[in-house]
């Protein structure tokens, strides 16, 4: 039923309302959001909103959003240190926003801060074929609207981490090996653009990808700025683009203008699943910035015609 309702919105008709607005005319549930994060199952969430000393507000402010990891989804979390309370009340804070965001209320590309400064919640809507896909900050939400006192819950399938913090050129800098891609950004003066508003997706060649290039190639796209700028917004894509959200086979349009094919390839005999860009492989996917997402491959798109 409440996929039903959703879908029907996704088709224009709630997108109207403020997605901030608390004028929810749902009927009220007696719980706070912890109380019924506890009755729904995602016990391992609460007891880190317990550790974090987040109960209270969680349960008695607000209204809140949540976006709930589930129970496996934590287990699968990788390296993080949870016992930093640092870490851990801001990994908590950026799974919440303010205000009641029903699922009729979203729409792609919304974007509301969260309860770290500086943090903002993305939400994409992403169809593909018959199948609609619905992602928080690269997280697929796969249980909606479930309401407490105080707020709303959505259940999503991955813990939002690394947190967004920065733009895509502040957050690049803080990435090992991408120095030569920001060299030749600011060569093209495309800086300002990839700091600005966006969304954007970066598939970001690291520096072992351009030492694959010959280098009279390189040569020449340092002479002449309009292929430079060619060359890196074909691997750019207006909007955000997660692995974790997109489906394998999806073609995603550059701002060059050219497609590039979403290519996963999974290893039978290890079982582990590779990303692939093209014939570029995906060495880090889906990190989170303030104006979209970054992806670092192991090739530069290869592009005869012009290169
Ligand atoms: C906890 O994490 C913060 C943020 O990453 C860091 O600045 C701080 O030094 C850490 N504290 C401890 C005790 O490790
Ligand atoms: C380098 O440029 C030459 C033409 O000048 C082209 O034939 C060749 O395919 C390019 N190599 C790569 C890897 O793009
Ligand atoms: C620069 O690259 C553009 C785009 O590929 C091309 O049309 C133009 O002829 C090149 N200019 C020179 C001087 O080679």
């Amino acid at each position: 039923m409440k996929m039903l309702m959703f879908f029907a919105a996704l088709c224009g008709v709630a997108v109207a309302v403020p997605f901030d607005s608390a004028a929810y005319m749902g009927e009220s549930a007696p719980m706070g959001l912890v109380d019924e994060l506890t009755t729904l199952g995602f016990t391992k969430l609460v007891e880190l909103i317990e550790i974090a000393g987040l109960k209270e507000t969680l349960n008695n402010g607000g209204p809140f959003t949540i976006f709930a990891p589930s129970n496996e989804a934590i287990a699968m979390l990788g390296p993080v240190n949870l016992k930093n309370m640092t870490v851990l009340v801001n990994l908590l804070k950026a799974h919440v926003i303010e205000g009641k965001v029903m699922s009729t209320m979203i729409k792609d590309n919304l974007v509301a801060p969260t309860l770290v400064k500086g943090v903002p919640m993305r939400i994409n809507v992403v169809t593909w074929w018959q199948a609609t896909t619905i992602g928080a900050n690269g997280a697929e939400i796969t249980l909606f609207d479930k309401m407490a006192k105080n707020g709303v819950i959505h259940g999503i399938e991955k813990v939002i981490y690394p947190i967004p913090y920065g733009n895509m050129i502040e957050a690049m800098e803080m990435i090992p090996g991408l120095s030569f891609t920001l060299e030749l950004i600011k060569m093209a003066g495309l800086e300002s653009t990839l700091a600005g508003e966006g969304p954007f997706t970066i598939f970001a060649p690291d520096n072992t990808a351009w030492l694959k290039v010959p280098e009279k190639n390189i040569t020449a796209l340092k002479a002449n700025k309009t292929l430079l700028a060619e060359i890196l917004t074909y691997h750019v894509a207006p909007g955000a683009f997660y692995s974790t959200v997109i489906r394998p086979g999806t073609l995603i349009t550059t701002v060059q203008g050219q497609k590039v094919l979403f290519n996963p390839k999974m290893c039978k005999k290890e079982g582990i699943l590779y990303l692939f860009m093209n014939e570029a492989e995906v060495t880090l996917a889906d990190q989170s910035v303030t104006n979209g997402v970054i992806w670092v491959m192991d090739d530069v798109f290869a592009k005869p015609t012009v290169f």
